[in-house]
C-alpha cells in the first residue's frame, strides 16, 4: 500500500489509456472507496453508474461539446450521481465520493480523469445532465455531477511540482 501523501503527489489527470482490461476486483475496490466517502447529514445519496460497453462510453464521449474525450478511450467510466431529494450537499457528496474513488485509483496503478458533466453542453446544446440522464435512463432527481474514466496509463505524467504549490493562498490567523 501506498503512502497517502506520495499518492497525492503522482496522481496526475490521465487521458489515455492502454488496452489492459481492468481486474473486477478492482473495479470493485474503487466503487468501494466511493461508498465509504462522507456525505453531509451522512445521506449516502449517490449512486454510481459503472459503464464498460465501448459503444456507450463512445454516445457518452459526446455529452458535452469538448473535454470529454477521455469517456471514450477508457476502459471503465463512473458516472457519479445524486439524488438531489434525498441530499442537500449533493455536489459536495458526488465531489468527495468522485476524489476517493480516484486516489483508490491511483493507488492500484490505474489512472483516471474527472469529466465535469454539471452545467456542460452538448454541441446542440443540450445540457450534458440530460444527454447522460437519457443514455442511460436515470430517474429526473438523479443528477449526475461528473463521469470519472479509469484505464491503465498510456501516458507519462510528472508528479506535482511541491515547490510550486500554491502556499500563498494560505493564511495564518486572519486572511492577509
Ligand atoms: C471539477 C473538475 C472538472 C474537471 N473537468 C474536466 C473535464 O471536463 N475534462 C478533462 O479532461 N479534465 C477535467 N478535469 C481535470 C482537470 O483539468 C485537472 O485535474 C487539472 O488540470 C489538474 O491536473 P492534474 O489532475 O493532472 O493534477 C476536471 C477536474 C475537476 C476537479
Amino acid at each position: 500500500m501506498q503512502d497517502l501523501h506520495q499518492l497525492l503527489i503522482e496522481r496526475r489527470s490521465i487521458r489515455k489509456y492502454t488496452d489492459r482490461p481492468l481486474n473486477p476486483d478492482d473495479v470493485k475496490t474503487i466503487i468501494e472507496a466511493g461508498l465509504l466517502s462522507p456525505t453531509g447529514k451522512n445521506a449516502r445519496a449517490w449512486h454510481f453508474i459503472a459503464v464498460e460497453d465501448p459503444e456507450m462510453l463512445e454516445r457518452l464521449s459526446r455529452c458535452k461539446s469538448s473535454g470529454a474525450l477521455p469517456v471514450g478511450r477508457c476502459k471503465l467510466a463512473v458516472v457519479v450521481a445524486v439524488d438531489v431529494t434525498e441530499s442537500q450537499t449533493w455536489i459536495e457528496d458526488a465531489s468527495i465520493a468522485a476524489a476517493y474513488m480516484m486516489l483508490q485509483a491511483r493507488e492500484l496503478g490505474i489512472g483516471s480523469c474527472w469529466i465535469e458533466v454539471n452545467g456542460r453542453l452538448d454541441e446542440s446544446g443540450t445540457p450534458a445532465e440530460d444527454v447522460v440522464s437519457e443514455l442511460l435512463g436515470m430517474p429526473e432527481q438523479i443528477q449526475p455531477l461528473c463521469i470519472l474514466t479509469f484505464g491503465y496509463p498510456d501516458e507519462e505524467r510528472q508528479p506535482q511540482n511541491v515547490e510550486k504549490l500554491r502556499w500563498e493562498n494560505v493564511h495564518i490567523g486572519k486572511f492577509q
